[in-house]
């Protein structure tokens, strides 16, 4: 302070002080400011890397395994869910129906054939169900789990359920999810919709939404219409699923697409952009873990 006084006053040549104070001298402002303009720099500098740390952060629990090709991709799955049951042979498992998850269920039979696996205390909550197709109609999710999973392996059908999707709608809805209330899922399974639908779960769905019946926008008809003899008049219309907050609840998710087709809503989900219009968007909030687990087609706009 003393030596700072010195400089701002006028002194004789014994030392006393002669004259006015004299102004600051203008380098030292020059300093001040150039210091605190360069404070300035630098905290916009670390609040921007915090901001894109955090937004980044966001999506660390997403990891990203491209596989060669499709029985690859179902290898890989079906690894990740074998071990979770090795490790905990009463897990609660979620499935997916669709043509992506096929490999993966013939890679469990296989598992289960082999004695490396046992579904006997494996319990199962299937995504979602077409309303008003008889439930034993070759293309109903119920014929589908059957046909390519249940059948083959020592499950217990009394632990696996899929929505109803014939009766009293509202009760049904009710139903499914206070059972998933009570069990919570440790593991589930996922494909895509062309659309970034999950389960049926077409875009614009609120993410907060439990089990709900959903009316199915037109480009998942068509999508769907290769099951019923290409024919769109014999597409169910209607269907019953677990919401968003229902799969978001689940502890590990594995989204598995592949083939060109998924290509862009592969490219939405590892986008950092949520968009309640691509609901497999709504993974990268998910509190858990995420697989991503695709073939390089499904990969090919990253
Ligand atoms: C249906 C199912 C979805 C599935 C999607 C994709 O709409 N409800 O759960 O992910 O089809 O099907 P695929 O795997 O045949 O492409």
């Amino acid at each position: 302070m003393k030596e700072n006084e010195k400089e701002l006053v006028d002194l004789d040549e014994e030392g006393n002080v002669t004259g006015e104070k004299i102004e600051k001298k203008p380098k030292k402002n020059d300093y001040t400011f150039k210091i605190i303009v360069t404070l300035i720099i630098i905290g916009i500098i670390v609040l921007a890397g915090i901001l894109v740390y955090k937004q980044y952060n966001k999506m660390s629990h997403i990891e990203l395994i491209v596989a060669e090709d499709y029985d690859e991709m179902s290898r890989k799955a079906a690894n990740i869910i074998a071990d979770l049951i090795k490790k905990n042979p009463n897990a609660i498992l979620g499935l997916a129906t669709g043509s992506t998850p096929v490999g993966t269920y013939n890679e469990l039979i296989q598992k289960n054939k082999n004695k490396e696996i046992s579904f006997q205390n494996v319990t199962t909550f299937n995504l979602d169900e077409y309303i008003d197709l008889d439930k034993n109609h070759p293309q109903s999710y119920y014929t589908f789990m059957y046909e390519h999973l249940f059948k083959n392996i020592d499950i217990n059908l009394a632990k696996t359920h899929i929505p109803k999707g014939q009766g009293d709608s509202k009760l049904n809805v009710q139903n499914y999810e206070n059972l998933l209330h009570n069990n919570k899922i440790n593991l589930q399974i996922l494909g895509v919709g062309r659309n970034g639908h999950i389960g049926f779960n077409e875009p614009g769905t609120p993410f907060d939404m439990g089990v709900h019946d959903v009316e199915l926008h037109n480009k998942t008809i068509k999508d769907n219409a290769r099951f019923f003899e290409n024919d769109i008049s014999k597409v169910p219309k209607k269907a019953i699923t677990m919401g968003i907050r229902n799969i978001l609840d689940s502890e590990t998710i594995i989204l598995m697409a592949n083939g060109t087709n998924k290509a862009d809503a592969i490219k939405y989900v590892m986008s950092h952009k949520v968009d309640v219009n691509i609901p497999v968007t709504a993974l990268q909030i998910h509190k858990g873990k995420v697989y991503v687990i695709v073939d390089k087609k499904a990969a090919s706009k990253l």
